[in-house]
């Protein structure tokens, strides 16, 4: 048998980088004059008044049909049959007209999940950072923010004005294809950060998205399956993730989800909608909905969806001659179109109009490798066999498929085209053009590296028989549409590591994995560390953090369990036979939900299940070793309107690192809650021998529970345990006391 399958649908893009230059040249000596446009001084050009305000003095302009057309989108390229306006978009998933004479630009929106999807089907480039998930391990908001910022100017850069993106469903189901997207399990780290990116990616005055709204956690159906899950479960985890983010974030677009929650679709979910959403958390831009993810017209827009995406099957004539039926009101009507004229006004979209322009290439690597670099987790290193000693080692071997070339991604929408590729089909495996043999290579010239691509595991292992140390690149692919059948590595990669492990024990496994693996040969080898999907600079980076110019620092954002016995669903629960798959399809309206889910480990989600259950696991959340090592001291929690939490962190070892510390808060018995919960972290930069004193003020609505009948968020009073240290299950620090 292959040890890997031939019928994969692979590419590697190569290492050439075609950048499309602006197509026009206007000489800065004798600029063209622009005739001022009609619109100039209109009273809504006005940059003093809200966007509100400009809102409704667009409104009062618009006819029907205008109106009409900004509750849908005009078509996707390669979706159903080409609509009438389709030449106006600019190759991304979608986009809405806009009304020239009044200055009202088209949104054109991309993916852009960990970079912008459609560039090199545009003639662009497009930086790819590290996944989502990757990001995340590094718990830090100012990465964040940095990778939301490359997203925003990469977007405006290529035409578009809006991005798709900013996923941050929860991590229930591991094995769901799109863990790679998102932010992990924990809905305060994942509000956080996909908050600080969207906040970030605004800025650059483009439309930001936060998605799949909401309780979307499997692939397997998804257009099917009916999530079942309690309201307090819902508001304490999956739903605030999204309430965070949009607080930190205040993104001016929601992409509700293909599946239905406890009985509607997400995308004419009141409860979801309007009721949470609009009212509870006062959201003021647009509801989209995922692409054939709309169900109806008068119930989805009763409900609270504001634009179909991608067509216009509920949202366009059907629309029209509801209104003109009296069936939707004028009020109704106008409410969705000034939501998504208000985001435009909002995002900055009106009055910086796009300019295509080139992409900043080496900045981009440059980001991509320093996030990279942040997000690494080192998840073993016994007889400190890392960092690689420069002085010594004569010799490497260098294992994995493409190890010699590349490094792998995730697929799906969130693909980002490689540099000098093509736009790459659906399902493939792109590797992006980021050597780790180049790069070991380049740290220590001297040395002999030697590539193997594992395909032979005996091969591979008389290579890392010869040589000092063998590093060992191993893959697990996930993309949108699919769901892992379990947490192994594929391909027979588990029986390379072993036979490679059983030649050299200085073995080092490299993972560039979507989501947790299992690892049966985690005791035979030297050292583990995670890399994730890795972006355009992931070599660069692991080798950095390989060779200690990098001291790693990253933390998991998701459990490793041990086994998918251990997991609160032991396989993912699969559609019906004969179910409409992935893709987009035209919905019927009235169509039920096929199967469902039921979430009934509710509030016990990651973490929180494990130690409810008392699962061991095989890494747990927030767990990432350092090549130096930290102590905690002094513990000091301090009630008030917003709990305080001061400790001390010493770099103990011989080498500058940084520490996210972490506080977990056990709540009193009476609030019938998990055993414990992340509160707050820091990240906390020490120099060898340097204590710092953290301070850390604790959001109230951390320290609660969503009381359902009150619809409100609770402090239970009563005795609240903080414990502080450096992961979820290596807390020494705790500190009992009493809230009201
Ligand atoms: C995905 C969305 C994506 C949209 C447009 C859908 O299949 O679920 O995340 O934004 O396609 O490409």
């Amino acid at each position: 048998m292959n040890f890997r399958s031939t019928s994969r649908n692979s590419i590697l893009a190569v290492a050439v980088l075609t950048i499309s230059v602006a197509s026009s040249f206007v000489s800065a000596q004798n600029p063209r004059p622009h005739p001022e446009p009609p619109y100039a001084h209109a009273a809504w050009m006005n940059k003093d008044l809200s966007p509100d305000e400009r809102a409704d003095l667009v409104m009062k302009e618009l006819t029907l049909d205008e109106k009409i057309d900004f509750l849908h989108g005009q078509g996707m390229p390669g979706w159903g049959k080409p609509k009438p306006n389709y030449y106006l978009g600019n190759g991304g998933a979608g986009f809405v007209l806009g009304i020239e004479r009044l200055g009202i630009p088209f949104i054109q929106m991309s993916d852009a999940a960990y970079g912008v999807r459609s560039s090199a089907m545009n003639g662009r480039y497009s930086t790819a950072l590290p996944s989502n998930l990757g990001a995340a391990a590094s718990w830090d908001t100012e990465s964040a923010c940095d990778y939301g910022a490359l997203i925003g100017r990469e977007l405006r850069a290529q035409g578009y004005n809006m991005t798709l993106g900013g996923g941050v469903n929860v991590t229930r189901e591991p094995r769901n294809g799109r863990t790679f997207e998102y932010q992990g399990e924990d809905p305060i780290l994942a509000g956080t950060l996909v908050g600080n990116r969207i906040k970030c990616e605004q800025a650059q005055h483009v439309i930001g998205d936060i998605k799949h709204y909401a309780v979307n956690d499997q692939e397997s159906g998804r257009n099917e399956v009916d999530s079942i899950i309690d309201k307090r479960s819902m508001r304490e985890s999956d739903l605030l993730a999204f309430e965070i983010g949009i607080s930190v974030g205040n993104p001016q677009a929601v992409m509700c989800s293909y599946n239905a929650i406890n009985g509607d679709y997400a995308c004419e979910n009141k409860y979801t909608l309007t009721d949470v959403l609009k009212k509870d958390w006062g959201f003021k831009g647009f509801v989209l909905s995922d692409w054939g993810g709309t169900h109806s017209t008068i119930k989805a827009s009763a409900a609270g969806l504001d634009n179909e995406e991608p067509g216009e099957n509920f949202y366009g004539d059907a629309y029209k001659k509801a209104v003109e039926d009296g069936k939707i009101s004028q009020a109704e009507l106008d409410d969705h179109v000034h939501r998504v004229l208000r985001a435009e006004f909002a995002a900055g979209l009106v009055d910086n109009p796009i300019q295509k322009s080139v992409v900043d290439v080496m900045g981009g690597l440059e980001t991509a490798q320093h996030i990279e670099e942040n997000s690494i987790v080192l998840l073993k290193n016994s007889n400190h066999i890392l960092p690689l000693d420069r002085n010594s080692i004569k010799s490497i071997a260098v294992i994995g498929d493409h190890a010699d070339m590349g490094m792998i991604s995730g697929g799906g929408s969130a693909q980002v085209d490689p540099p000098g590729g093509t736009n790459p089909p659906w399902l493939a495996h792109v590797w992006f053009p980021t050597s780790p043999q180049k790069a070991i290579s380049a740290k220590i010239p001297p040395a002999s590296i030697k590539f193997n691509s594992g395909a032979d595991p005996a091969a591979a292992a008389a290579l890392a028989r010869t040589c000092d140390v063998a590093i060992v690149f191993v893959d697990q692919w996930t993309s949108e549409g699919m769901d892992l059948k379990n947490l192994s590595l594929p391909d027979n990669q588990d029986a390379l590591i072993a036979a490679v492990a059983a030649a050299n024990p200085k073995t080092v496994v490299v993972l560039e994995t979507g989501t947790a693996v299992k690892m049966p040969w985690l005791d035979q080898v030297g050292a583990v560390a995670e890399a994730w999907y890795s972006g355009s600079r992931g070599a660069e980076a692991v080798a950095n953090v390989l060779f200690g110019d990098v001291n790693p620092s990253g933390k998991l954002p998701m459990t490793f369990p041990r086994s998918e016995a251990d997991l609160p669903h032991p396989t993912v629960v699969q559609p019906p036979p004969h179910s409409q798959g992935a893709s987009p399809v035209m919905r019927t309206e009235g169509a039920k939900a096929s199967f469902s889910v039921h979430y009934d480990e509710g509030l016990k989600v990651g973490y929180k299940w494990y130690d409810a259950e008392k699962k061991p696991v095989l890494f747990p959340f927030g767990f990432g070793l350092s090549y130096t090592t930290f102590a905690y001291s002094d513990l000091h929690v301090t009630p008030g309107a917003s709990t305080n939490v001061t400790f001390k962190v010493t770099n103990t070892g011989s080498r500058a690192g940084i520490e996210i510390a972490e506080i977990y808060a056990a709540l009193p018995a009476s609030a019938q809650e998990p055993p414990k919960r992340l509160v707050g972290w820091s990240r906390v930069s020490l120099a060898p021998g340097e204590s710092k004193e953290v301070s850390v003020s604790i959001d109230p609505k951390y320290l609660s529970i969503f009381d359902v009948d009150g619809n409100k968020w609770k402090l239970v009073p009563g005795s609240y345990s903080f414990m502080v240290g450096g992961s979820s299950q290596d807390l020494p620090l705790s500190k009992a006391v009493s809230l009201n």
